[in-house]
């Protein structure tokens, strides 16, 4: 039988580690175990306790994202893009931060269409729900130039880091304003509960705001935007961003400068591939009128990974990445599709902004 208390050897003997690694940790308080006289005792349970509170501190991906990632990569070989914004994925991305690649601005649209959005904001008051929020700078900018009557800032968002930073953000600019943060995935389906619950506690309509072409990363935004407008009331509003399509500007040396292909080795590195195991690759397809960025592997390559062999040969490419552009009629389309209702609609060369709101059953074709 095994014995349930154990001496701090017989502990560390079980964990694989050094005597005098544990013996540091129970004098520091970091390891669950009782001085008697004076020698040291350890519960077996408490032993077993510790390593599994170790394995969720190290554990990058919930076991549901795990199984994901698993069935995205050994099934379509893709790895979905919103894995690699988790942890220091985060970190990478606002370092390199959107500006520089697909040129133009959001926030110089709506500052130069200021008098078409404030019609909607100047009087009346919105929670802002911003979701996907990155840095949180787009928000700010929002909250200072054009929903100053903000009740609260949300973030939404499934990267824990990310929604730290937003935090952060908004602390240092418009440090009086309510904040609450939510870490979900809107791909999964409505975010009702969290859109039903601000609406409850702030007493306001809410206005969403959906920016940075995230709907043109995600694989299906016809259902991205159906889980919205699911999570939406008629008086709602919804702004989202969108990257516009220009053949005049495909700005393929931005995809592919090193600090985005560095962010885009986040989860493969994860994964247990190496640089030497292949190269990462932004290509422009034109049929698609997207970006995709690609792992070629450049020999084969086999690995367990989640309790799963994962295994590519020589010359397979896993896809990483995509980013749409999407065509005045796309964009219609798009939002007709998904029962919304254009209230604005603004772009430069290279973005467009789209402000909508669910259209009244009554008036759905
Ligand atoms: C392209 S960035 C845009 C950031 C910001 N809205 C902006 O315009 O700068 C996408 C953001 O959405 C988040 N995101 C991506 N996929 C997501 C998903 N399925 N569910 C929740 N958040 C997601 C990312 O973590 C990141 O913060």
């Amino acid at each position: 039988m095994e014995r349930p208390i154990l001496t701090i050897k017989q502990a560390a003997k079980l964990l694989q580690v050094d005597p005098n690694t544990i013996y540091r940790w129970a004098r520091a308080g970091k390891f669950p175990a009782s001085k008697i006289g004076k020698e040291w005792r350890v519960l077996r349970s408490d032993v077993i306790k510790f390593l599994e509170s170790k394995k969720k501190k190290n554990q990058f991906l919930t076991e549901a994202q795990e199984a994901e990632l698993i069935t995205a990569l050994v099934g379509r070989r893709e790895i979905p893009i919103k894995f690699e914004y988790l942890g220091e994925g985060a970190d990478r991305y606002v370092s390199i931060y959107a500006p520089a690649v697909g040129g133009g601005s959001e926030t110089e649209i709506i500052f130069d269409k200021k008098e078409h959005f404030l019609r909607y904001f100047e009087r009346k008051k919105f929670n802002l729900l911003d979701v996907g929020c990155g840095d949180g700078k787009k928000a700010a900018f929002f909250i200072s130039h054009i929903t100053r009557r903000a009740s609260a800032y949300s973030a939404l968002d499934i990267s824990a880091r990310m929604l730290d930073i937003a935090e952060q953000t908004i602390e240092i600019s418009h440090p009086n304003l309510a904040f609450e943060k939510f870490i979900d995935d809107f791909e999964f389906g409505n975010i009702a509960h969290t859109t039903y619950y601000l609406h409850r506690r702030y007493q306001h309509n809410n206005l969403i705001t959906f920016l940075g072409n995230t709907i043109g990363n995600t694989l299906d935004p016809h259902r991205v935007l159906i889980n919205l407008r699911d999570s939406m009331g008629d008086e709602d509003l919804l702004l989202v961003g969108l990257a516009f399509h220009n053949p005049k500007n495909i700005p393929l040396v931005e995809y592919n400068q090193r600090s985005v292909i560095e962010w885009l080795w986040t989860i493969p590195e994860k994964i247990g591939i190496k640089r030497s195991d292949g190269n990462i690759e932004g290509i422009y397809n034109k049929t698609k009128r997207q970006f995709e960025h690609q792992l070629h592997f450049g020999k084969n390559w086999e690995r367990m990974y989640g309790g799963s062999l994962i295994r590519f040969t020589k010359d397979q490419k896993v896809r990483l990445a995509i980013s749409r552009r999407f065509t005045k009629d796309d964009i219609f389309q798009l939002f007709a599709r998904a029962g919304f209702k254009i209230e604005i609609f603004v772009h430069d060369k290279d973005n467009a902004l789209v402000l909508c709101r669910p259209h009244a059953w009554e008036k759905r074709i």
